[in-house]
C-alpha cells in the first residue's frame, strides 16, 4: 500500500514537473532531452562574444583556432559551438546550457569533450588515441590541454612537464636526482620520448621500442658496432633508467655491481699483462680487495666502450 501510494507521488510530481519544464523551456538544449534537436546560435562567435569576451574566453582569439580564413579551424566552421556544440538554447535563455560543457560541476562526459575535438584531430599523434593507456583512463583532451590562452602551456618545452606532474608524482621526484635527463633545465620534455596520445609501442613511448626512442637522440649507439655487447642491443633499460637516477650517468647501479649481475665475480681474470689486480678480485683470504674501492668508474674504467666497439680488437670493449 505505502510504496504504491509512493510510487503515485512521484508519478504526479514528474507529471506536473515535466509539464513545468515544458512550459517554461520548449526546447531543452540536447545534453538534457537528445530528442529536441538542438539549434545552433545565429551570427558567429560575435554573438557569443557580445557577453564572453572577458580574459577567461577571449584569449582564444589570438590562437590558430579563430583563425577565420582557415576552412579547418573552428572559426572557419561553427565558431564556437565548432568545440561547445549548438547553442542556439543558451543565447535565448542563460537557464540553457550548451550542449557540450568542458569545465565546471555540470561538465559533459570525456567521450562527448574529446568527440568534439576528435572531430578535426583524429589522425597525426593521435592514431592510437583510442585504447591508449590515457583514454582508458577517461581522460579527456582538455585534462592537458587550454584551449582559451593565448599559447597552451602543454605545447611549450619548459612548462610541459609540470602538466603532466600533477598526476605523475613519482616521475617528478626522478628528474631532481643527481643524474637526470635535462628536463628541469627545458632541453628535453616528456614528449620528446612519449606521445601522451597512443603509441604502438610500450609505455606510450614514441617509437615501438625503448631503443628505437633512445637512438632519436642517441644516435651514435644504434650501431651495427663490429663488437656488439648483447644487453645493449637488447635494451638500453638493462642499465640506465629514463627519467633520473642516484646513481652517475643515469645507471640502475654502479659498476661493478652493475656487471656482476651477468658477469659474476669470480669469473673475471686478472689481467695478465700488467699483472694489475683488478676491483672485485678477492684476496688470499677471500676478502675484497683495497683497490676494489680506488677505481672510481670500476669496470668501465678499462671496458671503456661499454656500449660496443668498432675497433678490430675491441672485443674486450676495451678500445
Ligand atoms: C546574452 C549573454 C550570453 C550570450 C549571447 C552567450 N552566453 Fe554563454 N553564458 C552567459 C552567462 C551569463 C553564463 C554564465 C551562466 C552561469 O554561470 O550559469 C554563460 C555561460 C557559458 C558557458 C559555461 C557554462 C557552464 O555552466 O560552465 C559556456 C561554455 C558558454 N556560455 C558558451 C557560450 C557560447 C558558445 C555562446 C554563443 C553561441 C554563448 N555562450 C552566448 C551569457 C551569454
Ligand atoms: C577549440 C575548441 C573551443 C572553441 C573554439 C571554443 N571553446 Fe570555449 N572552451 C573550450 C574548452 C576546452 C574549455 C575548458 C577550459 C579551457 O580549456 O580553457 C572551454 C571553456 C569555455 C568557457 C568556460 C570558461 C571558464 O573558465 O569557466 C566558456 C564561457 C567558453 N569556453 C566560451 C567560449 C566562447 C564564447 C567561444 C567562442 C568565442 C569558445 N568558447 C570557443 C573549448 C573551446
Ligand atoms: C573545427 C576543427 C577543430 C576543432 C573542433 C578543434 N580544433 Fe584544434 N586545431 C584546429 C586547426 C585547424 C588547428 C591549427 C592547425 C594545426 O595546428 O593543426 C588546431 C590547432 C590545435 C592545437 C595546436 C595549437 C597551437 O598553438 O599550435 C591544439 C593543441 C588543438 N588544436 C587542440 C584542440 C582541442 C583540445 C580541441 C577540442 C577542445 C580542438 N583542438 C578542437 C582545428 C580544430
Ligand atoms: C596526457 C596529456 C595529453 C592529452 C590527454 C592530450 N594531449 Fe594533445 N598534446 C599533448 C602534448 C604533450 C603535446 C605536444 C606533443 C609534441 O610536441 O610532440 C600535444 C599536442 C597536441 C596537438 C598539436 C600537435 C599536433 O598534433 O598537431 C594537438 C592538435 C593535440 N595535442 C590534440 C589533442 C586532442 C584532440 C586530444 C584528445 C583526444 C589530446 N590532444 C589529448 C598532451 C596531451
Ligand atoms: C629520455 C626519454 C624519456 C623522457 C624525456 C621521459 N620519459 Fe617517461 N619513460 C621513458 C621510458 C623509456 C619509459 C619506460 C620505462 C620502463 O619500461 O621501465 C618511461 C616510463 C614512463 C612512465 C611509466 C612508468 C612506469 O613505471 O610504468 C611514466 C608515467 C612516464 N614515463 C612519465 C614521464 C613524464 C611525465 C615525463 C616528463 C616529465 C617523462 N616520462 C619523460 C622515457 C622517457
Ligand atoms: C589527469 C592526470 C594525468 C595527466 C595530466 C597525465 N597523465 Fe599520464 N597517466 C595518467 C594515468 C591515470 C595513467 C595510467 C596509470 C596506470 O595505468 O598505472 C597514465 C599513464 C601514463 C604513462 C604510462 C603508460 C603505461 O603503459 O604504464 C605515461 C608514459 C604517461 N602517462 C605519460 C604522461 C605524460 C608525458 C603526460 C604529460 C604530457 C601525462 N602522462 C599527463 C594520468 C595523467
Ligand atoms: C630528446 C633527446 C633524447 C632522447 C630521446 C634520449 N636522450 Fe638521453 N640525453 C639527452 C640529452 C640532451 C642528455 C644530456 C647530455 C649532456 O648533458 O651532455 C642526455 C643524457 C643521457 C645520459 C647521460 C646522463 C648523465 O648523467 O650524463 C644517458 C645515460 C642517457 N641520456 C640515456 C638515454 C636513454 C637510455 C634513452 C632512451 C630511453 C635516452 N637517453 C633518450 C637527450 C635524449
Ligand atoms: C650493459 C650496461 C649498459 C647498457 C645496456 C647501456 N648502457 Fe649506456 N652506459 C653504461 C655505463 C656503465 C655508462 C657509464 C660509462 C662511463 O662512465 O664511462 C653508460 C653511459 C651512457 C651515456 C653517457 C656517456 C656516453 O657514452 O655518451 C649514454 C648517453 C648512454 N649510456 C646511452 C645508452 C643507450 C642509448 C643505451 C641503449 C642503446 C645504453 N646506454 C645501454 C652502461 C650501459
Ligand atoms: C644484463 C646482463 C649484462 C650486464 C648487466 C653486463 N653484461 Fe657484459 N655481456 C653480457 C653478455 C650476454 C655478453 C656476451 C657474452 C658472450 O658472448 O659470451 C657480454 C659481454 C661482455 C664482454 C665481452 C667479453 C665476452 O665474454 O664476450 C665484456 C668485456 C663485458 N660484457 C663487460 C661488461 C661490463 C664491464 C659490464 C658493466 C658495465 C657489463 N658487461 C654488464 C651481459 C651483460
Ligand atoms: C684494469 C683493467 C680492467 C678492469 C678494471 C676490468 N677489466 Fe675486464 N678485462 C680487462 C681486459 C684487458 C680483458 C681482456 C681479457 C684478459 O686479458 O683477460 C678483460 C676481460 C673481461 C671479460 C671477458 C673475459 C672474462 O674474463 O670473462 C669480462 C666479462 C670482463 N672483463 C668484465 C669485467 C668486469 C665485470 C669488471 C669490473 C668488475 C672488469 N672487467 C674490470 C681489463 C679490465
Amino acid at each position: 500500500m505505502r510504496s504504491s501510494h509512493i510510487t503515485g507521488l512521484l508519478c504526479a510530481t514528474l507529471l506536473s514537473l515535466f509539464a513545468a519544464t515544458a512550459s517554461a523551456q520548449p526546447a531543452a538544449p540536447a545534453t538534457q532531452a537528445p530528442s529536441t534537436p538542438a539549434h545552433f546560435a545565429n551570427g558567429g562567435p560575435e554573438t557569443c562574444l557580445k557577453c564572453h569576451n572577458d580574459a577567461k574566453v577571449n584569449p582564444i582569439l589570438q590562437t590558430p583556432h579563430a583563425t577565420k580564413g582557415d576552412p579547418h579551424a573552428p572559426f572557419g566552421q561553427m565558431g564556437c559551438e565548432s568545440c561547445h556544440g549548438a547553442a542556439g538554447d543558451h543565447v535565448e535563455s542563460r537557464a540553457n546550457k550548451p550542449s557540450v560543457l568542458f569545465k565546471g560541476p555540470n561538465k559533459s562526459p570525456a567521450a562527448a569533450r574529446n568527440e568534439m575535438c576528435l572531430t578535426c584531430h583524429q589522425n597525426g599523434l593521435r592514431m592510437n588515441w583510442q585504447g591508449s593507456q590515457h583514454a582508458n583512463q577517461d581522460m579527456a583532451c582538455n585534462d592537458c590541454h587550454q584551449v582559451h590562452v593565448r599559447k597552451d602551456p602543454v605545447l611549450i618545452k619548459m612548462s610541459q612537464a609540470e602538466k603532466c606532474f600533477t598526476c605523475h608524482a613519482e616521475q617528478r621526484s626522478q628528474v631532481f636526482r643527481f643524474s637526470h635527463h635535462p628536463i628541469r633545465e627545458g632541453k628535453v620534455t616528456c614528449s620528446d620520448c612519449h606521445n601522451p596520445h597512443g603509441s604502438p609501442g610500450p609505455k606510450l613511448l614514441k617509437e615501438v621500442t625503448v631503443n628505437e626512442t633512445c637512438y632519436n637522440c642517441h644516435a651514435e649507439k644504434r650501431g651495427p658496432l663490429a663488437w656488439e655487447h648483447e644487453p645493449v642491443r637488447e635494451n638500453c633499460l638493462t642499465c640506465h633508467t629514463p627519467h633520473g637516477s642516484n646513481q652517475p650517468r643515469l645507471l640502475v647501479q654502479r659498476p661493478p655491481y652493475l656487471c656482476q649481475e651477468c658477469h659474476s665475480n669470480s669469473s673475471h681474470q686478472a689481467n695478465p699483462q700488467s699483472g694489475q689486480q683488478l676491483p672485485g678480485k678477492t684476496g688470499f683470504n677471500g676478502a675484497i680487495s683495497t683497490n676494489f674501492r680506488s677505481f672510481a668508474r670500476g669496470c668501465v674504467n678499462c671496458h671503456s666502450q661499454i656500449h660496443g666497439s668498432n675497433s678490430p680488437a675491441g672485443m674486450w670493449f676495451t678500445r
